[in-house]
């Protein structure tokens, strides 16, 4: 089987998702914008509910007053090592959309949806030799106030981008924490035929 980064697939899987992970250690260094879009890029590709495409996502590079405003959106605890990004991301998603009558339609898989297309911002993401961590300890309606975000959308996760770091420059409690987690095995979240645990 697959062994990758400690971590063991116990089916045959691509690699891509043993080798993704979230770290916290960034060198800071420059994206350029081109190579920040192309990560867009493959988000756009992903699939939702009638095609509704309900993602937003709302980018700073580092070193730019943007990237100031974002980074205040997150929790402390986020800022401490986020700081370090090459670009944040804040992603949203539309919950409603106006039908022709001007009447605001909930829009039941919004956040299901957005959440495929962060991962094929995170895939693509590993796929171009940077990493992603995404982050939902943020000030929610701070984001919605700074980033000026419309009433009927939500404020889903943040996302820092940048080059690993060697895990030194961390501080030292999160030092430890700084390798790719694991995961449940299969039985505890596939089920044939019926719903099974708690
Ligand atoms: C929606 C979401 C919110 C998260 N929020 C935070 C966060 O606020 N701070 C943080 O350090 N990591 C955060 N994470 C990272 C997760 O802890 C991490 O993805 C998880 O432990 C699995 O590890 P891996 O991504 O390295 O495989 C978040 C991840 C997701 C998908």
């Amino acid at each position: 089987m697959t062994d990758i980064n400690h971590r063991r697939a116990d089916h045959p899987i691509h690699s891509i998702f043993l080798e993704r992970w979230s770290p916290r250690a960034f060198t800071g260094e420059e994206i350029g914008e081109k190579d920040l879009l192309a990560l867009f890029e493959a988000a756009r590709w992903a699939p939702s509910a009638s095609n509704m495409q309900p993602w937003r996502f709302i980018y700073a590079r580092r070193g730019t007053e943007d990237f100031a405003s974002l980074l205040e959106t997150l929790d402390e605890g986020n800022q401490r090592w986020a700081k370090n990004a090459s670009a944040l991301v804040i992603i949203v998603s539309k919950t409603h959309r106006l039908t022709s009558t001007g009447e605001l339609r909930p829009a039941y898989t919004h956040a299901f949806d957005t959440g495929a297309a962060w991962f094929a911002l995170a895939l693509q993401t590993q796929l171009a030799g940077w990493h992603a961590h995404a982050m939902g300890g943020i000030d929610r309606d701070k984001a919605m106030r700074v980033l000026g975000v419309p009433e009927h959308y939500r404020v889903e996760a943040a996302v820092a981008i940048g080059k690993i770091a060697d895990p030194s420059t961390l501080p030292e409690d999160l030092r430890e924490r700084e390798k790719p987690s694991q995961r449940k095995t299969l039985g505890d979240f596939v089920f044939e035929g019926r719903f099974k645990g708690d």
